[in-house]
């Protein structure tokens, strides 16, 4: 037996929930949760999304009314993405830039009807492109850089003008935040804030999301050549490193758990809001396992939630929000 042993004993402060309650580090609260939906066109329309249990997309009004739900549970922000009719998908994706798209009528409707809720708008083109990449793609299937990039500078101002308060490049192209930036200023959206995606990794874990926006049947190939690779961390320390100078307001990590070591080195290294995606795949993961029975719904979700907070997240996308912020008591 070491000698400080028996005067130092760890179980002593874990005697009793008080006890528990009273050293706990890090706390979980809906403060720190974003709530990631799907947008369908239509009206009164829900639809189930098979790969991803329980989640649904909505047409505006239902978006609408989960944005209503987020308020009351104190989520202080959503996500939007859209389920683009396939009729608008094309080879440039220019739906993207369309004022009355999908995107841009949830944006207003929300923002029309619960203000006091933010919201998050995804800027990549893989919704509304008719190959289902992030960008445009040359004769080889190469997405292009720097004329991609150009597209999304136009796809953030349609969304800042409707309304968006967070712009989220997921795209992963090089030098778009400080280009997007720039225009957001010129435009006079300054206080629209960028959230980048900075280290986004080409992952096995978007299977459900993709269905979710109707593009994992239409994708040619694989996004390696723009999002990183699951060995690298020092690449993702560069990429948190290059958004950041080029003006994000904060960064993104995503997947989630299996890159909590990349969340903890970018808070270290750079000391600035970091959020954290729990993509599509780990969502179901959660949800089979608790189908399973090999493991507790309520528990799992509280668990790896908290987990982000204590890897040093800011705050955490997940479908399981609005059921994270009732179990928080809400
Ligand atoms: C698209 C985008 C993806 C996700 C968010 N934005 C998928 C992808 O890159 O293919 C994934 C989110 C999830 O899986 O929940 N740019």
């Amino acid at each position: 037996m070491h000698a400080s042993f028996p005067a130092l004993r760890l179980r002593r402060t874990r005697v009793a929930e008080w006890s528990r309650r009273l050293h706990r580090e890090t706390v979980l609260t809906p403060a720190n949760l974003i709530w990631p939906l799907f947008i369908a066109e239509g009206e009164g329309v829900e639809e189930p999304i098979a790969s991803l249990p329980g989640v649904s997309r909505w047409s505006v009004d239902g978006i609408v009314a989960r944005a209503k739900e987020a308020r009351d549970l104190g989520i202080p922000c959503v996500a939007l993405f859209p389920n683009t009719p396939s009729a608008l998908r094309t080879a440039d994706g220019r739906e993207a830039l369309n004022p009355d798209n999908l995107m841009c009528r949830a944006i207003r409707a929300i923002k029309q009807a619960v203000p006091e809720v933010g919201i998050l708008t995804d800027v990549a083109l893989d919704p509304y492109t008719a190959h289902g990449h992030d960008g445009l793609v040359d004769d080889a299937g190469y997405v292009l850089n720097d004329a991609t990039v150009e597209v999304l500078v136009g796809q953030s101002l349609n969304q800042a003008a409707a309304g968006a308060d967070i712009i989220a490049p997921s795209d992963m192209m090089d030098g778009r935040i400080g280009t997007i930036r720039d225009a957001l200023e010129a435009a006079g959206h300054i206080n629209v804030q960028i959230m980048a995606y900075a280290a986004k990794y080409a992952s096995a874990f978007y299977g459900p999301f993709r269905d979710a926006v109707g593009s994992r049947g239409l994708l040619k190939g694989d996004k390696k050549t723009y999002q990183m690779d699951h060995a690298n961390a020092d690449e993702a320390l560069r990429e948190v490193a290059m958004d950041l100078a080029e003006g994000a307001d904060s960064v993104m990590v995503k997947p989630g758990l299996p890159y909590l070591d990349i969340i903890r080195q970018v808070k270290d290294a750079f000391g600035v809001p970091v959020f954290a995606y729990q993509v599509s795949g780990e969502y179901a993961m959660i949800e089979a396992a608790a189908a399973a029975g090999a493991g507790d719904r309520d528990a799992l979700v509280l668990e790896t939630l908290t987990a982000f907070r204590r890897a040093g997240c800011s705050g955490v996308l997940t479908y399981h929000a609005a059921h994270a912020a009732r179990l928080l008591g809400a």
